[in-house]
């Protein structure tokens, strides 16, 4: 097994944000449940020292196990950005002590930064949205 693999197994042995968010402030989802590559994620913003920063993140995916490593460490480094910081984290940044990810799996990588994307233009987390539940809970 190699380190980064190793790496991925820890996370997700205990991963972090995972689920839906009932009192969040905005949603994005990225992918297509067809072929299973797909992520949600929701925010939540506070007000910190007179700036909104994001309080909390969480996530839903489905399919591989490498973005769902990379989405657990990427909203724990969320908490306490702005929504400007949050933008400008490369995929890399958001794969934080997972990184760097090797040449097959960088597109998890950014699965994530565009479910983040998504998630920071912001669709409000009531807004319907195109339904996980058949593809998670399966
Ligand atoms: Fe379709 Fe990954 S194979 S988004
Ligand atoms: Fe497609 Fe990881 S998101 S293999």
């Amino acid at each position: 097994m190699s380190e980064f693999e190793e790496k991925v197994r820890d996370a997700l042995s205990n991963p972090q944000n995972q689920g839906e968010m009932n009192d969040a402030d905005s949603v994005g989802t990225v992918g297509s449940p067809d072929c299973g590559d797909m992520l949600r994620m929701w925010l939540k913003f506070t007000e910190k020292d007179g700036q909104k920063v994001i309080d909390r993140a969480s996530f839903q995916s489905f399919g591989c196990q490498t973005a769902i490593a990379v989405a657990s460490m990427a909203t724990e480094l969320l908490k306490g950005k702005t929504a400007e910081e949050a933008r400008n984290l490369s995929a890399n940044e958001l794969t934080g002590e997972l990184g760097p990810l090797p040449p097959m799996k960088i597109h998890c990588g950014q699965l994530v930064e565009g479910a983040l994307r998504s998630a920071l233009d912001g669709s409000p987390a009531d807004a319907p949205t195109q339904d996980l539940a058949p593809t998670l809970s399966s």
